[in-house]
């Protein structure tokens, strides 16, 4: 029997687990009204800054939030311990929910319960976060696929423990190529099996689920000039699927960063004016993120949660290079820390706009429709 999520379970102030606020996403729900399914962007979070940013665009749209942690952010907010950087990352999220005008989820991003790393660090996060992603599909030591047997059982070991304290958990299926984590790269890629989907939800009891349907880590998703194209067909058989079994199961599409042409624009403009070598600037010309249509495709079949790490990690990026290029001589943190944040608040803005997050909680505090993302502003 698969253990069900504890609902009455009561978070520190303005902290809610994040499958309370995903369903309503895909409920449409805001407010006391019913609208269209709408995405909660999931953004990876490395510093107090982007924790900050985050909270900011959402108290300004009134959307819900939702932060996630990898293990090499928590590693990072840890100084090298990430079992340390959780007890930081909860103190901090805590204090500064409770001031905030909006309900915020924080999530472990690929967190597994395969290698003894894994086993602390999840049973660490379920204790100090919301929420929990237990990537059982890929032995990463090895390099390959775990067989469904050990994802299941591993999975459900996790459900077991989180359920009852109320912490959602996400699962995996099949695997997705390119970086999950500093720590861990996978070259390999497998679409989801529709058979093993039935069984994985039963047996474990997850109400989240990453199943691969072709997206990708990372800032390279696909050939430059070619739009990435994601397996639809297969996102709503899943759909058909997980519905049939709970209506309460929602999906999450990794690898869900766009690419902002106005942050590109302004980095290239930067880095020619520093005069930095053309290796670099022809890096930033070959990236190529998910194509927006098709996350799109994928919210209307119920990937509800939209994993942001890659586009706003280029947003801070291409702003520094960009208060570099015209002001080296400021000797101020503060300048460029302003900069960064004010580029990072309104990438996480846009994303929020385009993923239909706002007006949950309260009605925005910016004209949504006028908003413009524009680095040169
Ligand atoms: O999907 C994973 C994220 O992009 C995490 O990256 O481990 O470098 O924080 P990170
Ligand atoms: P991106 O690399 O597309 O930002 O994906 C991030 C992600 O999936 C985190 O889990
Ligand atoms: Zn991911």
């Amino acid at each position: 029997m698969a253990t069900i999520l504890n609902k009455t379970n009561q978070f520190p102030e303005n902290m809610k687990c994040a499958h309370e606020l995903i369903i309503k996403a895909k409920n449409g729900e805001k407010g006391n009204s019913k609208g269209d399914t709408y995405a909660l962007p999931a953004f990876n979070v490395t510093t107090y800054q982007g924790i900050e940013a985050a909270i900011e665009a959402f108290e300004t749209l009134g959307s819900s939030g939702l932060i996630a942690f990898s293990n090499s952010a928590c590693k990072h907010f840890g100084k090298g311990d990430a079992l340390e950087g959780l007890e930081y990352i909860h103190e901090h999220v805590k204090f500064r929910a409770s001031k905030s005008s909006v309900p915020i989820a924080t999530h472990l991003d690929h967190g597994d319960n395969i290698g003894e790393h894994g086993r602390k660090v999840i049973r660490k996060a379920i204790e100090t976060l919301t929420s929990v992603m237990a990537d059982n599909s890929t032995d990463h030591a090895n390099k390959c696929a775990t067989s469904l047997d050990v994802n299941i059982e591993a999975t459900k070991e996790v459900v077991d423990l989180a359920h009852p304290k109320g912490i959602s958990v996400e699962g995996e299926l099949g695997v997705l190529a390119g970086e999950e984590d500093e720590d861990t790269k996978s070259e390999i890629s497998t679409y989801t099996d529709p058979e093993e989907l039935k069984r994985f939800l039963h047996e474990t009891g997850v109400l989240m689920l990453a199943p691969t349907i072709g997206t990708m880590h990372g800032p390279n998703k696909g050939k430059p000039g070619h739009k990435v194209k994601l397996n639809l067909e297969l996102a709503h058989d899943c759909l058909e699927i997980a519905n049939s079994i709970n209506p309460d199961i929602i999906f999450v599409a990794h690898g869900a960063s766009t690419l902002y042409q106005n942050v590109v624009d302004h980095a290239l403009t930067s880095m020619k004016g520093l005069g930095i070598n053309e290796k670099e600037i022809e890096t930033w010309k070959n990236f190529v993120g998910t194509d927006w249509e098709q996350i799109k495709g994928l919210i209307q079949n119920g990937f509800c949660k939209i994993n942001t790490d890659t586009e706003n990690r280029q947003t801070y990026l291409s702003a520094l290079l960009g208060a570099v290029n015209s002001n080296a001589s400021k000797v101020d943190i503060r300048y460029y820390e302003k900069i960064t944040y004010k580029a990072l608040v309104d990438s996480y803005i846009q994303k929020l706009i385009m993923a239909g997050n706002y007006g949950v909680w309260h009605e925005p505090k910016i004209d949504v429709k006028n908003f413009k993302f524009d680095l040169t502003l």
